[in-house]
């Protein structure tokens, strides 16, 4: 069997943490880490070849650009991450003059990987990376609201007392402040959560604002998006067809087109083989609308 590599490019908060969560769940064969501040991925990588004693063969190293040569997988998780009282699309400018050097480095030396994008704004950075390489849309994969959607569950789980893994429910749409609940579809067991149009306001109002009260407490969040980032990465390496909702590009996506947001996808080898068409409400609709046309203001802001 051949090996399998991750890149990870950007080894900050999110980054580091992606890639000792992909080591703990020794989830591919090789793992590079790549960082503009080199001693930084230096540093990492020796700290966790230390713990390799206490887990499986992973190859951990430092690498350079050249590394992303048959990486099944490079995550860019680079560029500046939001600080308290900014939102996601605040870091719009910085990171997308980030992305052009990184972008350029990565297309000289794969070709046929897939492009995980965790950097923010997610969903514009992720239509910037695809017009940028022009590869195939399955191929350049966002992380969308798969972490979102699991906070929502999450937080409809401890609500009813239930394991959150048995709550089926979405937020589609960006990754940020126009996301948008799918009330309508979520159930548990087939069966539509009873919940208060006020509980269900709470529980929303805290889903989508969740990253502010992580970032006021602490600074930053990086432990559920590196669990997000693992389980698009086990769909993709194993092949599972898993349903995730991540960024993709949309195409008459009831209605919505020509931009990259967060839907029910299925996940497997090729990337997204598949964007789900969900049988919304009206008013979700609208809603979906409205996150889109955010989301194309932004590109065209910065003229892509
Ligand atoms: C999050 O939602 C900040 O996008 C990051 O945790």
């Amino acid at each position: 069997m051949s090996k399998t590599k991750i890149v990870v490019i950007g080894v900050g908060a999110v980054g580091s943490t992606t890639a000792y969560t992909l080591l703990l769940r020794e989830r591919t064969d090789e793992l590079v880490l790549i960082d503009a501040n080199e001693n930084k991925a230096i540093g990492d990588a020796i700290d966790m070849n230390h713990g390799l004693p206490f887990l499986g063969k992973t190859k951990v190293w430092a690498g350079t650009y050249e590394d992303c040569r048959g990486a099944n997988i490079i995550i860019i998780t680079a560029g500046t991450a939001q600080k308290p009282g900014e939102s996601r699309t605040d870091l719009l400018k910085r990171n997308i003059s980030i992305f052009e050097g990184v972008m350029d480095e990565v297309m000289k030396y794969n070709t046929d990987g897939i492009l995980l994008i965790a950097s923010n704004p997610v969903d514009i950075m992720s239509y910037f990376s695809w017009k940028k390489s022009q590869w195939p849309v399955n191929r350049i994969i966002g992380s969308g609201t798969l972490l979102d959607s699991a906070r929502f569950r999450y937080l409809i789980g401890e609500r009813l007392h239930i394991d959150s893994r048995s709550v089926h429910a979405h937020i589609i749409g960006e990754h940020g402040d126009s996301e948008l609940p799918l009330w309508s579809l979520a159930n548990v067991a087939g069966t539509p959560i009873d919940i208060s149009d006020e509980d269900k306001e709470e529980i929303f109002t805290n889903t989508r604002d969740a990253a502010y009260q992580i970032i006021n407490a602490k600074g930053a969040t990086y432990y559920a998006i590196a669990l997000a980032l693992d389980r698009i990465c086990t769909a993709i390496l194993r092949d599972e067809g898993s349903v995730l909702n991540v960024s993709t590009m949309l195409q008459n996506y009831h209605g919505v087109s020509d931009v990259y947001m967060g839907v029910p996808c299925i996940v497997d080898a090729q990337g997204v083989r598949e964007v789900l068409n969900l049988d919304i409400s009206e008013h979700e609709r609208e809603l979906l609308h409205r996150s889109a046309n955010k989301l194309k203001e932004l590109i065209t802001s910065i003229s892509m």
